[in-house]
């Protein structure tokens, strides 16, 4: 059956909720009910005429009976036209879209590390409500430039996973990169020599920024992690048709609005990142 369409959404609420941060609530019940973590929409930040053109993709943040909850930084004029939406307007959607993150590949004695830059945390926070109603530990390792740009600390506290801060001016956690934090983590566990093959208790999930991603890459190498990464490269159709948010993987181009946006760190071709 078709899972993604066209769709009309109210809008619940559109509030701020950091600086340039807006979170909003859209009620759609087939969304709600279809949107899995990882999964992104399409969104017409706009009804009365076409400008800006093209809908904007939105990882989905996460969803609660008939509602679909959106977490967004305004940086340009689609963001920024979104963020005046009202309370009770109606939203175009197109949507759930793409592959989100495969939790079949866990064995549920593994921790999963989950590592987030900036709004990376989008779609993983989805994720993370998920593998703890499984009963799968986790560990977040959310980094941002200051404090107030730090997202959904207390929601994710709720969830009863651990969480580790790392702010670049040092204003919340520990000062510096997120990947010092979980490398920190990681060696710690290492030292305790509890085992030798760390990659056999941690599976990674991430999203952020470019330069974090090819980091984190890095790490999940160096200690044999199985990893899910989720990229937001440019897009302008979200269903594969204008071959414009290519990336290569080790099979070739492939597009990540149709085949990912998750893809898992062995697939990609990182020289060529
Ligand atoms: C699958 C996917 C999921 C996404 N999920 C979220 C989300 O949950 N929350 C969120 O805040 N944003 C998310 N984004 C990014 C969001 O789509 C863009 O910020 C938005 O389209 C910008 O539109 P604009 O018209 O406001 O700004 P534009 O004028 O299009 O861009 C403004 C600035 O942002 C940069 N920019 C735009 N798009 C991207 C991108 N994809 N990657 C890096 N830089 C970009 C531009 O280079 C420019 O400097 C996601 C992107 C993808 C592909
Ligand atoms: S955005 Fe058009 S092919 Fe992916």
């Amino acid at each position: 059956m078709k899972t993604k369409k066209i769709l009309q959404g109210k809008i619940i609420s559109n509030k701020k909720i950091a600086p340039d941060h807006f979170k909003m609530a859209i009620q759609n019940e087939w969304l709600a009910l279809k949107a899995r973590p990882g999964q992104f929409v399409m969104i017409k930040v706009q009804e009365k005429n076409n400008d800006p053109l093209l809908r904007i993709p939105l990882g989905v943040h996460f969803t609660e009976e008939d509602r679909t909850y959106l977490l967004y930084k305004v940086v340009g004029p689609g963001t920024a036209t979104l963020s005046q939406r009202q309370k009770g307007e109606i939203v175009s959607i197109l949507g759930p879209l793409g592959n989100g993150f495969d939790l079949s590949k866990n064995s549920p004695d593994k921790e999963a590390l989950i590592v987030a830059g900036g709004h990376g945390i989008v779609p993983l926070y989805m994720l993370i409500k998920e593998l703890r109603k499984k009963g799968i530990k986790v560990a977040v390792f959310e980094g941002a430039c200051s404090k107030e740009h730090i997202l959904c600390e207390n929601r994710l506290k709720q969830t009863g996973s651990k969480v580790f801060i790392a702010t670049e001016n040092g204003t919340q956690g520990k000062k510096g990169r997120v990947t010092d934090v979980l490398v920190e983590y990681l060696k710690k566990y290492e030292k305790n020599g509890k085992r030798k093959n760390i990659g056999e208790k941690y599976i990674m999930f991430v999203c952020g920024p470019k330069p974090m991603i090819k980091s984190v890459n890095k790490i999940a190498e160096k200690f044999k992690i199985n990893t899910q990464i989720s990229f937001a490269e440019y897009m302008a159709c979200g269903i594969g048709a204008c071959l414009g948010c290519a990336i290569m993987t080790v099979d070739g181009y492939k597009m990540t609005c149709k085949d990912g946006p998750v893809f898992d760190s062995k697939e990609i071709k990182w020289d060529a990142q």
